[in-house]
């Protein structure tokens, strides 16, 4: 099964949410889902549905508005957990089960006090009983990352036998290193039986920094799906970021991979789930961060004024940003000035950009940054400013 379309599982609110302080309530669930879903992500795990009445009900809500994408929840290998989950589902057009269950030594001993063959075996009836309920069924091996290969590869053939459709293969602990991860998905896809029938999904956390790296390294060995979630939210460090991971897809064309999601929306849906999780955005944050298009030295500024490619590998408005920011500081130079002061209706002579640069350079060193009003400021004290139409 190599199509070259990566799927794009959105965990948003199920990973992402656990986090604290970013509880969301139905209500504010249904508005996020029914974003993704017009973003064009091809899974949205919707919740936990036993975690909580709360998650199952806003799980079983939002199989309601979904329209196009497969609506997912998550259970443990656990009989109950699988029948409440296949409940929740119930009215969902397109409804996955994700079942699964720790198989690195570390899980099987502390976590379950269990040995391999028991793990295995909860593996199978988990997989079976879920695929009892619904046909879309994906197994996770839960700390992949850091379980042996050889008994990884054994505990997936074993689970296709079962039925699963899916394959996640997650780093939980965020461990692995890119080539590491991604040798793990090429092992199975030469040592597991079964394993073109099925899609195997990458699910990285970001403890080291890695989830973004370790996710594309996976779908380059040969996974199609990648989970993530918005603004790379998620358990301690996060998970792999949807806006990354999209992105670097489509700035890679020679990589022969793509994805659905249109990402002219993917500024505004980075933004609403800042606002309604309260967690904040880190200015420098790949591809949605305030920062992410803003120039603020003057050698950069005078290359993206003069072509913005020289310092911008992404169009901002294929994110949805309407333009690059030239940023007025103490570091820019007379181009940047000129640039800005054009913006807000001033054309300037040499002489007069000469004379404001150096009035600009007092006001900024004195704030961090030189803002509209400043520049007004500025050029009311140049000699004979003309004011120009803006456009
Ligand atoms: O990180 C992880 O292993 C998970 C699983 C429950 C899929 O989130
Ligand atoms: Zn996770």
């Amino acid at each position: 099964m190599q199509d070259n379309k990566v799927q794009i599982f959105d965990t948003t609110l199920r990973d992402g949410e656990q986090v604290p302080g970013c509880k969301l309530d139905t209500k504010q669930k249904l508005i996020i889902a029914e974003r993704l879903d017009e973003l064009g992500v091809d899974v949205i795990e919707a919740g936990f549905p036993i975690s909580s009445p709360g998650d199952f009900a806003s799980v079983s809500e939002i199989t309601k508005v979904v329209k196009n994408a497969t609506v997912c929840g998550l259970t443990r290998a656990v009989a109950k957990d699988i029948e409440v989950a296949a409940e929740a589902l119930k009215y969902a057009v397109k409804p996955r089960i994700h079942t699964g269950i720790g198989t690195s030594d570390s899980h099987i001993k502390f976590k379950f006090n269990a040995t391999r063959d028991q793990v295995l075996e909860r593996a199978i009836k988990s997989v079976s009983y879920a695929k009892s309920f619904v046909d879309d069924v994906e197994f996770y091996a839960e700390d992949a990352g850091r379980t042996d290969n050889a008994f990884l590869a054994k505990v997936c053939e074993e689970v296709i036998k079962a039925g699963a459709t899916v394959l996640n293969i997650p780093d939980t602990t965020g461990y692995c290193l890119p080539e590491e991860y991604g040798a793990k998905m090429k092992y199975l896809r030469e040592n597991v039986k079964g394993i073109e029938n099925v899609i195997l999904s990458c699910h990285c956390h970001n403890d080291l920094g890695l989830a973004t790296a370790n996710s594309i390294s996976g779908v380059i060995n040969g996974a199609r799906q990648i989970e993530c979630t918005i603004n790379g939210i998620g358990e301690r460090a996060g998970n792999t970021a949807l806006e990354e991971v999209v992105m670097i897809l489509k700035q890679h064309p020679y990589l022969n991979l793509h994805t659905d999601i249109n990402t002219k929306l993917l500024y505004d849906t980075s933004l609403m789930v800042r606002d309604k999780m309260g967690m904040p955005v880190q200015p420098n944050k790949a591809v949605v961060g305030a920062n992410a298009f803003a120039h603020s030295s003057g050698i950069h500024q005078d290359g993206v004024i003069k072509n913005r490619e020289t310092y911008e590998i992404m169009d901002p408005e294929e994110v949805g940003v309407t333009e690059s920011a030239i940023v007025l500081t103490a570091r820019s130079g007379r181009a940047a000035l000129a640039y800005r002061a054009k913006k807000i209706g001033y054309e300037l002579t040499k002489i007069q950009l000469d004379e404001a640069y150096k009035t600009f350079l007092e006001f900024a060193d004195r704030q961090k940054e030189v803002i509209d009003e400043d520049l007004h400021k500025i050029m009311s004290i140049v000699d004979k400013v003309s004011k120009i139409a803006i456009v």
